[in-house]
């Protein structure tokens, strides 16, 4: 059985006091929470008072970004070692907005999911297609190359450790959500896709997310689709109220 996964990604809002508000105001209305394992993923500069304030709670923290080096001359970039002495359990990596505005490759990709799981932090990796490729029918070509390279440092008995989340980018913060069929049959795709680089039984274990304009409202429809197994919450993460109801409408009681 695959633990269902929602992450909240602040992306860069939050100064650390802001952060602090919101990670307490968290912890205190998600208590009782148990049906999904829920990661909080603030702005570098907030991780260690986010993690300070869910500490001793079932919430995780997790990184935005991180560079594969264990140290050195890297101006600006912080080490899998960093995030993990923070308190971090999990780390984003590949995000659209760090493919697109950073110039991130699918071989960085690949070596930012390698450093991760060397320092026992579980990548949550992204992968996505355009609007232009969606509309020349090339969604299996763009996400099928994503996975692939994505996973080619990642051994067999590593799929456990890895979630991978689908965010086609014209849905990123667009209020245009895709369909949870259409959501469901790309990540359909990703599993048989990481199944002939992990093996079948690897792939099985391997959890999914959607991502993109998930709201209260939607999430529900997501999480009733077989594969796919949480969501990557960006603008509707921002809020104690709007996430604790998004992660409350997630609950599919029999999947
Ligand atoms: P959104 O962002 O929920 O604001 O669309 C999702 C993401 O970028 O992870």
């Amino acid at each position: 059985m695959r633990k269902p996964i929602i992450a909240g990604n602040w992306k860069m809002h939050k100064t650390t006091a802001q952060a602090r508000e919101l990670a307490c105001g968290l912890a205190a209305e998600l208590v009782d929470y148990k049906w999904a394992e829920v990661v909080l993923v603030p702005p570098a500069t907030a991780i260690a008072t986010v993690a300070g304030a869910v500490a001793g709670t079932k919430l995780a923290v997790g990184g935005q970004n991180l560079f594969w080096e264990e140290e050195g001359a890297y101006t600006g970039e912080i080490s899998p070692g960093m995030l993990q002495e923070l308190g971090c359990a999990y780390v984003i990596i590949g995000h659209s907005e760090r493919r697109g505005y950073f110039h991130e490759t699918d071989e960085d990709v690949a070596r930012k999911a390698r450093a991760a799981l060397d320092h026992g932090l579980s990548p949550i990796i992204c992968v996505g297609e355009t609007l232009a490729q969606r509309e020349e029918n090339k969604v299996e070509e763009v996400i099928g190359a994503q996975v692939k390279a994505a996973l080619a440092k990642v051994s067999p008995e590593e799929a456990a450790k890895v979630v991978i989340a689908y965010e086609p980018i014209w849905a990123i913060g667009t209020g245009r959500s895709s369909s949870a069929e259409d959501a469901q049959q790309v990540i359909g795709f990703i599993r048989r896709t990481a199944s002939e680089v992990l093996g079948e039984k690897q792939a099985a274990e391997l959890r999914i997310q959607y991502g993109g304009s998930v709201k209260p409202e939607n999430i529900h429809q997501y999480m009733a689709q077989s594969d796919i197994d949480g969501a990557l919450v960006g603008g509707a993460s921002l809020s104690t109220q709007q996430f604790s109801s998004l992660l409350r409408a997630a609950i599919v009681e029999e999947k």
